[in-house]
């Protein structure tokens, strides 16, 4: 078995790399050899740390590392099993990629995306219809390497059997899939923006700062790391972005809070330069 990953970005070059840690050879597509170069330098770096946190020994890492080949050249990815697409979240750029896969892979190589906000189904619609029996969904976390959910989403036209199949793979390499139906946001960006739009809320109506409630979700509620602090990490942006499509989906409980707004219009999208809801070191 060999897979395929169109992407090689923040989520596409993670999502080969969990292949490659379980066992599967890969070839890492994006769209020029910088790119790629790029994305293989950083993967060593995360595999390095992973061998100093004793995550993997050196010989692992070095295994995992040489079982991913890079190619500007899709149809390199043309004696693929299963690819899995991970370009720019926009509608045109996956169509294009999914278009081309379909005609570059053998009938029987599965296609999946990683998209977190289009419609399966619609992205299927591009396909063959022979091909849309072996399309589906398939939604990483960032970090791909260390969070292990995987949302599993059929389309419409997608044959049971495959979707069965992919789950039995992702626990194969170490991953816990959940099976979801194809809705906006689908599981996880539903439950996670309901909390993100109280979040804000609570500020808005003085209720708490955003640095307490972080302590309060982190403390009170286990989690690993507060709204705010996920909100700096991903982008106030991406999260009105995503607001915005689930608004449009399911109305006023999703409306996006007007601090928020105003915070992106305002350019303080995230912790990168310094412009997040919390003060990063
Ligand atoms: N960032 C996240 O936390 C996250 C989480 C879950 C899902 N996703 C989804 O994963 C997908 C990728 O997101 P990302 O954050 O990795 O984006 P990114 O911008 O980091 O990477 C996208 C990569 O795709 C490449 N690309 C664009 N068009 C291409 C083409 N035609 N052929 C080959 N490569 C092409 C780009 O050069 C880039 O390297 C999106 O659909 C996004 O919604 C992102």
């Amino acid at each position: 078995m060999k897979a395929g990953v169109v992407g090689a970005g923040l989520m596409g070059r993670e999502i080969a790399l969990v292949f490659a840690l379980g066992g599967i050879p890969v070839i890492l597509n994006d769209l020029d050899e910088a790119t790629l170069e790029r994305s293989m330098l950083w993967l060593a770096k995360l595999l390095d740390k992973g061998v100093d946190r004793g995550l993997y020994t050196r010989h692992e890492a070095d295994t995992a590392l040489d079982r991913i080949q890079t190619s500007p050249e899709l149809t390199d990815l043309a004696g693929c099993s299963i690819v899995t697409e991970a370009v720019f979240e926009a509608l045109d750029a996956k169509e294009k990629v999914l278009r081309a896969l379909d005609n570059i892979c053998q009938p029987e190589c599965i296609l999946a995306s990683n998209t977190s906000t289009l419609p399966i189904s619609t992205l299927a619609a591009v396909l063959g219809t022979k091909r849309r029996r072996r399309f589906l969904g398939t939604h990483y976390f960032s970090p791909v390497s260390r969070m292990k959910l995987v949302e599993v989403i059929p389309a419409f036209g997608t044959d049971a059997e495959i979707t069965g199949q992919i789950t039995k793979m992702l626990k194969s390499i170490g991953k816990e899939p959940v099976q979801v139906k194809d809705v906006a946001g689908f599981a996880v960006n539903r439950l996670l923006h309901a909390m993100l739009i109280e979040a804000i809320k609570l500020v808005e109506e003085g209720v708490a700062t955003p640095a307490d409630l972080d302590t309060a979700c982190r403390l009170g509620l286990g989690h690993p790391i507060g709204p705010f602090a996920l909100m700096d990490v991903v982008s106030s942006s991406l999260c009105l972005q995503v607001q915005d499509i689930l608004h449009s989906a399911y109305g006023e409980r999703f409306r996006p809070p007007a601090l928020l707004k105003q915070r992106v219009a305002a350019g303080l999208t995230g912790s990168k330069d310094h412009t997040g809801w919390l003060k990063h070191e």
